[in-house]
């Protein structure tokens, strides 16, 4: 059975906005998924739609044969932004995770259980920050408040981890880094994934398979074989991409075609 399943799901913003235009895949569990396609062309709507953020026009989106946003916080997700509380170390960070787990009167009053202290120590380790669990979030590098900002995801011990494009901000090694992490996170829990990129070089690098958003449609689903420089140009230009993105060299993404 699928993890994750959408069924012709469409999402209108607006009465003419089409975000989203009937959009059908399932995602197995502990699949990789990278999200590609040009700004504007639906990838956070669709990441919003995934975990329940936003209700599609139309359509149905399943987690586990269940309809999203249940009482169960089943998705984590990571944001470009890392929306830590910069105060507070990395371990704090980590913990906030458990909020949505645990009794919150409790939380508040910052006594959570043992068992999410072990978890939030855990995630850390995962994203190789155990040793910098006492340093202050505001203190650290972009990269290290990103792998902190997965670390928190993992805490809510999600069934479904969501990302929009969780390393925009980052140099190409920064970056690197934490899509290595993330993508040993994902394969130590067995945790489906999907993650929105904008850097087509490090997209190829770490996802399992591609799905490619164009005004909102599907225009592609297929694995890193399948995802040829041609494809990738129809993802950005269109149809007629090739020779647009010919012209238009100069503005194109990263296609990754130079190995750094
Ligand atoms: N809350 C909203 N209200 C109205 N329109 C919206 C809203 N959110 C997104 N849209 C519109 O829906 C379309 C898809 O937007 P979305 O943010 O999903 O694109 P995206 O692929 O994430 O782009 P980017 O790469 O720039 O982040 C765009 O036309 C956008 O203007
Ligand atoms: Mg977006």
């Amino acid at each position: 059975m699928p993890a994750v399943s959408l069924e012709n799901v469409s999402k209108i913003y607006g009465g003419d906005t089409v975000a989203l235009d009937d959009v059908s895949f399932e995602i197995p569990k502990g699949e990789f998924v990278v999200l590609l396609g040009p700004s504007g062309a639906g990838k956070s709507t669709m990441l919003r739609v995934l975990n329940g953020l936003t209700e599609p026009t139309e359509g149905e989106v399943l987690i586990n044969q269940q309809p999203v946003g249940g009482e169960r916080s089943e998705v984590g997700m990571v944001f470009q932004m890392h929306y830590l509380i910069e105060s507070m170390t990395a371990f704090r960070n980590a913990l906030t995770g458990a909020l949505s787990r645990s009794n919150f009167a409790q939380s508040a009053l910052t006594m959570y259980p043992e068992e999410d202290k072990r978890a939030a120590l855990k995630a850390l380790d995962t994203v190789g920050l155990l040793d910098e669990a006492g340093q202050r979030a505001g203190s650290m590098s972009g990269g290290q408040k990103q792998r902190v900002g997965i670390a928190r995801a993992l805490v809510q011990q999600p069934d479904l981890l969501l990302a929009d494009e969780p390393v925009s901000s980052l140099d190409p090694k920064a970056a690197k880094d934490v899509m290595r992490y993330m993508k040993e996170a994902a394969k130590e829990r067995e945790l489906t994934t999907v993650a929105s990129l904008h850097q087509v070089n490090i997209a190829r690098e770490f996802g399992d398979r591609f799905l490619g958003i164009r005004d909102g449609e599907l225009v592609f689903d297929g694995t890193r074989e399948d995802l040829t420089m041609d494809i990738v140009d129809q993802i950005y230009y269109g149809e007629d991409g090739k020779e647009r993105a010919e012209n238009l060299a100069t503005t194109a993404p990263d296609r990754g075609d130079d190995d750094e």
